[in-house]
């Protein structure tokens, strides 16, 4: 088969996966992205680097970080671009590259927390640069740059006699993975899966629980699998972009977590960034490892003691 002929089987097959799960999901029935109150909590985490903050999820988790009251710092390959984001505003933008060792340390002095919400798109597209921005890349290589730089860090934090918790510390990290990592060769995520984009999900987890755990509590890994992302703003293809859907004036909802790779369904990404919000402010998932999925349900939107349950739930 020509190479032509196998893009289009794929954007075939691409097409009939998105046809299932929307089928499956009643998809379409779009939200307003929430903007999260603020909740009495603290994990003692007042800076946050969000690194994907240009992102669907990224823009969102820093405008609902910054309600609660933290600080933000945004990060981005080209601020010019990024910072007319309107959700950005308020925030302070570095500009790095994960994949640039070099360009990290600046991003991440001085944080308390990090989020990484980091990725590139499932099938190959302009994103993947050439295959310099490729899901094995953009999900694992940047990842583990992020988690060296945390560590060196620490070790010169050490030299000059700072505390390991101290404020500007690093003391929780949060990344955002997906939902069927562990289910990658069976249907339909062994279709997204097709260049590895799960793979590298799962790999870029793996890495972050094994380093977190090797920090001797230094900081917590919050893992967090998404469904399918949907609803505004639009980042990537997406069907319901190119449907022109929207998500205005639509009803409230509910969400799920599971602490095993068991969902299968959308989720908002409104709702996963106050999902991360809440991460952020919240005492529990003091574990030195959290993983969980969400997805959208029928229901109302948790209140801070339903997401303290929530997240009880999924505590190991
Ligand atoms: N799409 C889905 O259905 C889905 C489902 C489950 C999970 N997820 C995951 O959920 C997260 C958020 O998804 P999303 O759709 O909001 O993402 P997105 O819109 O594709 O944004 C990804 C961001 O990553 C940044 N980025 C890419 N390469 C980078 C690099 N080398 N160094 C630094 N930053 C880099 C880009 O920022 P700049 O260009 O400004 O640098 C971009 O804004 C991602 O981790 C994604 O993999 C997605």
């Amino acid at each position: 088969m020509t190479p032509c002929g196998m893009r289009l089987r794929e954007l075939v097959l691409l097409y009939v996966f998105l046809a299932i799960v929307t089928a499956a999901n009643g998809l379409f029935d779009f939200l307003k992205p929430r903007v999260a109150t603020p909740s009495a909590a603290t994990a003692g985490i007042k800076n946050v680097v969000v690194f994907g903050a240009s992102g669907g999820v990224g823009q969102l988790v820093c405008q609902q970080s910054i309600a609660q009251g933290l600080k933000v710092q945004a990060v981005t390959r080209n601020i010019a671009s990024a910072s007319v984001f309107a959700p950005l505003a308020g925030c302070t933008f570095v500009e790095a590259d994960a994949r640039d060792p070099s360009t990290l340390m600046q991003a991440l002095q001085g944080m308390d927390a990090v989020v990484i919400s980091i990725g590139t798109t499932a099938f190959p597209t302009s994103k993947w640069e050439d295959g310099k921005n490729n899901p094995q890349i953009a999900c694992v290589d940047t990842v583990r740059n992020i988690l060296d730089a945390l560590d060196e860090m620490s070790s010169n934090a050490k030299k000059k006699g700072k505390g390991k918790k101290g404020a500007g510390t690093c003391k929780r990290v949060v990344l955002l993975s997906s939902i069927g990592v562990d289910r990658a060769k069976d249907f339909p995520f062994v279709i997204l899966n097709l260049y590895g984009v799960l793979s590298a999900k799962k790999e870029s987890e793996t890495l972050l629980l094994e380093r977190s755990l090797a920090s001797n509590g230094r900081y917590e890994a919050v893992v967090v699998r998404p469904g399918r992302l949907v609803g505004a703003p639009f980042t990537n293809f997406d069907l319901a972009k190119l449907l022109g859907k929207t998500n205005e004036g639509t009803a409230s909802r509910g969400v799920v977590l599971s602490k095993n790779d068991d969902l299968a369904g959308d989720c908002e990404r409104g709702d996963v960034a106050l999902a991360v919000t809440k991460i952020l402010k919240s005492e529990r998932l003091r574990k030195p490892q959290t993983v969980f999925s969400i997805i959208n349900e029928v229901g109302a939107t948790p209140n801070d003691d339903e997401w303290d349950e929530k997240f009880a739930s999924v505590e190991v």
